[in-house]
């Protein structure tokens, strides 16, 4: 069953990033965890990354396109993207938003998500464990 796990702005800074807030572990960590897990739970996970609006419309196209199950991290996008927001209503297989660090405990604007009204559901500040209770979610869904 394939799932695409999405990620946003600035996560392929991973592990150089702000690592007080989002570890040491780089991109291609995660990149690894998420394949490893799908592995373990009999998924096709496809991780992909952009800093760049459009190009995740597209991915999230695509994924409502094929039915395709999402692990979504808007990053920067969560708090203002009303296009990221209405790809994502467009959904047609659970769409997971997911959460490094902990939103709602940190600056004022990361209070408001405008993707998680249209989303299956939110996995927040478990730092990379974020994914893997994402995916363990969606291996799960009937859907
Ligand atoms: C983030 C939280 C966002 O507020 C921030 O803009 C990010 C990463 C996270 O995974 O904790 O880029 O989505």
């Amino acid at each position: 069953k394939p799932v695409y796990v999405l990620n946003g702005p600035n996560l392929s800074r991973l592990g150089t990033r702000e690592p007080d807030v989002y570890g040491a572990q780089t991109f291609a960590d995660l990149a690894a965890l998420c394949r490893d897990t799908g592995r373990e739970l009999g998924l096709s996970v496809d991780v992909r990354q952009t800093d760049d609006e459009a190009e995740m419309l597209g991915w999230l196209h695509e994924a409502a396109d094929g039915r395709i199950p999402v692990v979504l991290n808007p990053a920067a996008f969560t708090h203002y993207s009303y296009a990221l927001r209405d790809a994502a209503a467009q959904r047609t297989a659970p769409l997971i938003e997911v959460h490094i660090s902990n939103p709602a405990a940190r600056e004022e604007f990361r209070h408001t998500s405008v993707v998680a009204s249209v989303a299956t559901g939110t996995i927040a500040g478990f730092g990379l464990r974020s994914y893997v209770l994402a995916l363990q979610a969606i291996a799960e869904s009937a859907e």
